[in-house]
């Protein structure tokens, strides 16, 4: 079984939906003491079986598989539907895009998915969005799988420990991507990662993993003396060499720092945590489907966006710290921030 105390940096490479993760990326950082990540949300058995097996052969060291717990969803009425196409017609954007309204099944089947991550088990399992079902808990147990959910508020994270989960992933409102809150209607306390990470170690009695805006090595630190047994990193390997995120992605992480990182509910339905640029202004005060059915409707505008290199139109995720993003290999990211921990440690 898994354990943190077996990795030599105690890093996890956040799971990254969207052609970021691949096995490169993900073997290179287990191979240099952390764990390496896939976020599967919208992957095809298939498509995860191969990059199970992939990475495998890349590495001995910890593989992580996250999912979405999608939540049942319905059409809205259609006046609903009709705004929503609206918002999105006639872009300033250069190229075609098509828009129709999905259709259901609105997001995978999370059991047909798990098909491949129990036949070549990965050291860990994480979940956002929710806890999901007793029996996925219980099979994980059974394979020896280590399972982590994320939790944006004590009361989430008391949950995730009550499902049985073997770690919390405290997400801060600084984090990149989507926000991992339960119901993204109710209220959001907004905590930050240190101070969440500082209640949930308080008030849960499982290992918790923090993950908000950790850049360096002097962040983990912060993280591990507010009680986190590692830190989860995401922005800060998004423009590793490996990293499959979209040259704009990587320009804008780099050099458009002044536009700051903002949340939307714009390109999915959800909120989550980007770049700030023309479509999330445009979006601004506009009526969006429920999430997953915006991220459909919003598809084929942002295949146009990253076919034409347009940063305009692209979910540009990144933590609210993305200025300092470093351009390295994950090899040498992690060296460095294996010294940086050393030196903050004292
Ligand atoms: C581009 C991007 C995609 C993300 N996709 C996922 C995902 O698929 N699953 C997940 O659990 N978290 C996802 N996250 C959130 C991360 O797990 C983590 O909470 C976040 O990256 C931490 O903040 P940071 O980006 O400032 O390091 C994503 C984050 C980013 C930046």
């Amino acid at each position: 079984m898994f354990s943190f105390s077996k990795l030599s940096l105690p890093v996890i490479q956040a799971p990254m939906a969207g052609g970021i993760n691949n096995p490169r990326l993900a073997s290179e950082v287990a191979n240099a003491g952390g764990v390496g990540s896939f976020g599967f949300s919208y992957s095809t058995s298939q498509k995860i079986g191969e990059d199970l097996l992939a990475t495998r052969a890349l590495t001995n060291g910890p593989i992580n598989a996250n999912f979405f717990v999608f939540s049942a969803v319905d059409l809205p009425a259609e006046a609903v539907r009709e705004n929503a196409l609206e918002a999105l017609k006639n872009l300033p954007i250069e190229g075609a895009y098509s828009l129709a309204i999905p259709q259901a099944p609105f997001f995978p089947d999370l059991e047909e998915q798990l098909k491949p991550v129990w036949e070549h088990c990965p050291d860990m399992l994480t979940f956002h969005f929710g806890v999901p079902s007793p029996s996925i808990m219980i099979r994980a147990r059974l394979l020896g799988i280590a399972v982590g959910i994320t939790a944006t508020s004590l009361k989430e994270a008391k949950a995730v420990e009550q499902a049985g989960a073997d770690f919390i992933v405290a997400q801060g409102i600084e984090a990149g991507g989507h926000r991992g809150i339960f119901n993204p209607d109710g209220a959001d306390e907004k905590s930050t990662a240190l101070e969440l990470t500082k209640q949930v170690v308080r008030g849960c009695s499982i290992p918790v993993v923090a993950a908000g805006a950790l850049m360096d090595g002097a962040d983990i630190a912060g993280a591990l003396k507010s009680g986190a047994v590692a830190a989860q990193l995401g922005t800060a390997f998004l423009c590793c060499e490996e990293s499959g995120a979209s040259p704009a992605h990587k320009e804008y992480l780099l050099k458009h720092h002044s536009r700051g990182s903002v949340f939307t509910t714009g390109f999915s339905g959800r909120p989550a945590r980007g770049i700030n640029n023309e479509f999330i202004q445009l979006m601004e005060n506009k009526l969006v489907l429920p999430f997953p059915i915006q991220n459909t409707l919003t598809a084929s505008l942002r295949q146009l966006a990253a076919r034409t290199d347009n940063g305009e139109y692209q979910s540009l995720w990144a933590g609210q710290d993305y200025s300092r993003t470093r351009q390295l290999s994950a090899k040498h990211l992690m060296l460095a921030l294996k010294d940086e921990l050393l030196i903050a440690l004292g």
